[in-house]
């Protein structure tokens, strides 16, 4: 099939790129021209394990290409994915669709054929009526379908969610759009993967309940992990038991910092706003966001416990910067939070990431980041891990115990089990006992 991606972010390259993968011609298109330069070199905006591979293999073998020119990719095409961004208005929380309508009109005026256009950006309810609207007013006689086909990929995993998803959910509103996805996705449908085909907005509403989902779930097991710490007991002991029950599941029950990168703070924001529209209250993800967001101050005050109540002067080693291991995204990084606060209760701060430092100097200020991990625990008087990188797992305790000026670790993400105790540390975690 020809395949449109209009936008090379996140989501329409890893998309494009695996769509590549399975057989098609997929063309790229951008507004920002050194982006598109960059990817025509193989030079990726983001990082994200085996996807410079993927990039290279499909361009080689002449499916996968690389524009400005939105017109010359929609010609022709089959289907016409929208996959821009749909940031957080500032203030409101809800999301931005001026991407997604811009990208309509466009597409409105390049339209030929009977293509299916495909919202994969995440968008709220009834934007896929919208896009609908905006393409007829300017093509009131073309042919064409409007669905939804929301994503579910994790960033650091984004390759294998894509090419084995525990589902497609696919929102379409007549057959000839059906018969479009179910053809693309169709390598899936041979290996069973299940296909949930429903109304557009139904999938749109998916997409967001899933993530609302999530972010409550490891919310529960956040709020249960401080129960932990005062009874004395162990969270992942807590989270293996209930997670057992396969209607609760193991997933997602790993007690931390608090949730945070591009997507369940802007996604549980703008599912509020959608509820707060229909005149209804979503109680519990209210709740969610609530908590989530004490929580990542609450991380500082932890700091500050374990280094005996006052870290002015101090020198507070942060370790992992980045909202999760494997990508370089500090969107909503909970070490973002964690890092001002202590900085105003006058800490100084060093800091190390193995991958997002570039990101991390653009938003963090008065931080002495260093690329080397030892060198960033140097003389500090307490090391804090807010990323479970797995080279940040594989510190050498011994080394790290030598160079600090305290032995104190905070160990937000419980990467260190007995081992950190034994070299030494006075070790402060996650829903364990002191
Ligand atoms: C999330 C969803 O998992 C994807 O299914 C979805 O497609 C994506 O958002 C999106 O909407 O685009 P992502 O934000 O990349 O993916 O990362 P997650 O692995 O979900 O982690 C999100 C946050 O939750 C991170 O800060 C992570 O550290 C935290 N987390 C996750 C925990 O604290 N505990 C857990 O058990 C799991």
């Amino acid at each position: 099939m020809k395949i449109a991606m209009i936008g090379t972010g996140y989501v329409g390259l890893v998309s494009g790129t695996c769509f590549a993968e399975w057989g098609n011609r997929v063309v790229c298109v951008d507004k920002n021209a050194e982006k598109i330069e960059q990817l025509k070199q193989g030079k990726l905006p983001i990082y994200e394990p085996g996807l410079d591979k993927l990039v290279e293999r499909n361009q080689i073998a002449e499916r996968l290409s690389f524009t400005t020119d939105l017109t010359s990719a929609v010609k022709g095409a089959d289907l016409i994915f929208i996959a821009v961004g749909t940031p957080p208005r500032l203030g409101s929380g809800d999301a931005d669709l001026s991407f997604v309508y811009m990208a309509a009109q466009e597409i409105a005026e390049s339209l030929e054929g009977h293509p299916t256009v495909v919202v994969k950006s995440t968008v709220p309810v009834g934007t896929g009526d919208v896009v609908e609207k905006i393409i007829a007013a300017v093509r009131p006689r073309g042919s064409f379908s409007v669905a939804s086909n929301p994503e579910f990929l994790r960033e650091g995993s984004a390759i294998d969610d894509f090419l084995f998803p525990d589902r497609v959910v696919v929102g379409v509103e007549g057959p000839r759009a059906l018969e479009a996805l179910t053809a693309l996705y169709s390598p899936l449908a041979r290996a069973n993967t299940p296909v949930v085909v429903t109304q557009r907005r139904a999938a749109e509403l998916i997409k967001y309940a899933a993530n609302a989902f999530l972010a409550t779930k490891i919310t529960f097991i956040n709020e249960l992990a401080d129960l932990c710490e005062q009874v004395g007991t162990d969270i992942d002991d807590l989270a293996l038991g209930i997670g057992l029950d396969h209607r609760i599941g193991q997933s997602f029950l790993k007690a931390g910092p608090g949730y945070g990168g591009s997507c369940f703070p802007k996604d549980t924001l703008a599912l509020l706003r959608t509820a707060q529209d229909y005149g209804i209250a979503l109680r519990v993800v209210e709740e969610t966001v609530a908590a989530n967001e004490a929580r990542k101050r609450k991380m500082a005050l932890k700091v500050i416990d374990a280094v005996g109540g006052d870290v002015e002067g101090l020198t507070i080693a942060v370790l992992g910067l980045t909202f999760k291991p494997d990508t370089d995204d500090m969107r909503d990084a909970p070490s973002i939070p964690l890092i001002e606060t202590l900085q105003r209760f006058g800490a100084k701060i060093r800091a190390h990431d193995p991958v997002g430092m570039k990101n991390a100097a653009r938003v963090l200020e008065n931080v002495m980041l260093l690329d080397d991990p030892y060198e960033c625990v140097r003389d500090a008087d307490a090391a804090v891990v807010v990323t479970e990188w797995e080279s940040v797992r594989q510190l050498d305790l011994d080394l790290m115990r030598q160079l600090m000026r305290s032995p104190i670790l905070v160990d937000l993400r419980n990467v260190f089990g007995r081992g950190a105790a034994q070299a030494g540390f006075q070790v402060s975690s996650v829903g364990r006992p002191a």
